[in-house]
């Protein structure tokens, strides 16, 4: 190293190792500077004025659920119509008849499935009741959640058929099951 200046070849001798004091490239120094001032910036403003990554995917989150609420099922419909509505009992019996017949048996009077004609229900009788079980189903109890299948509109017409069931006397029903209602 002769460009070196041996005037700045410093004292000390580690074990036979010199060292010159050369000062660090302007870069490097500008870079260091500028990291320290970037961080005086920078970190008020992501711990204090909530910018931290997880704060800002909840911002996210909201502000998407607001745009697209989650809807309840059976939201937007008249019920109460749609429960005495004879052209929509007739639609609800076609899926009935289609696609809930195997398990809830030829009359509605219960196979693997519950008995709908009785006035017992596991998960309640209501037309917001029964949407809301065709819609999101009891899985783990082997009734699937028929939303990906069924319009919301063909899940109120099958609710309005099972509510017209009430009453009526199917052959074989199996036995009530759940809470007794009106
Ligand atoms: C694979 C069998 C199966 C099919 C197909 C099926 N269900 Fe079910 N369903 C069940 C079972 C099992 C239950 C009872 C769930 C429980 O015990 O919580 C049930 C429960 C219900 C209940 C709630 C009864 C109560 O007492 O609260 C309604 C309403 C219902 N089903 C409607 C339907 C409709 C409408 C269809 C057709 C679109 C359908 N199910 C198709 C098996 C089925």
């Amino acid at each position: 190293m002769s460009s070196r200046d041996p005037d700045n070849l410093l004292d000390h001798d580690y074990d036979g190792i010199k060292e010159f004091d050369n000062p660090l490239p302007k870069w490097w120094l500008w870079l260091f500077y500028g990291a320290i001032i970037w961080s005086a910036i920078y970190v008020p403003w992501a711990h204090l004025g909530g910018h931290l990554p997880g704060a800002e995917y909840e911002a996210e989150v909201k502000e998407a659920e607001a745009l697209h609420p989650r809807k309840e099922p059976g939201a937007g419909f008249d019920l109460a119509a749609a429960a005495v509505d004879q052209g929509r009992i007739a639609k609800g019996k076609a899926t009935f008849d289609k696609l809930c017949m195997p398990c809830h048996g030829p009359q509605g009077g219960g196979l693997v499935g519950p008995n709908l004609t009785d006035n017992h229900w596991i998960h309640g009788g209501k037309m917001e009741n029964i949407v809301k079980t065709i819609t999101d189903g009891v899985p783990e109890k082997g009734m699937i959640s028929w939303k990906s299948q069924l319009s919301p509109d063909d899940i109120v017409s099958a609710a309005a058929f099972i509510k017209s069931l009430k009453g009526t006397n199917p052959a074989n029903p199996k036995a009530p099951e759940g809470q007794p209602e009106e």
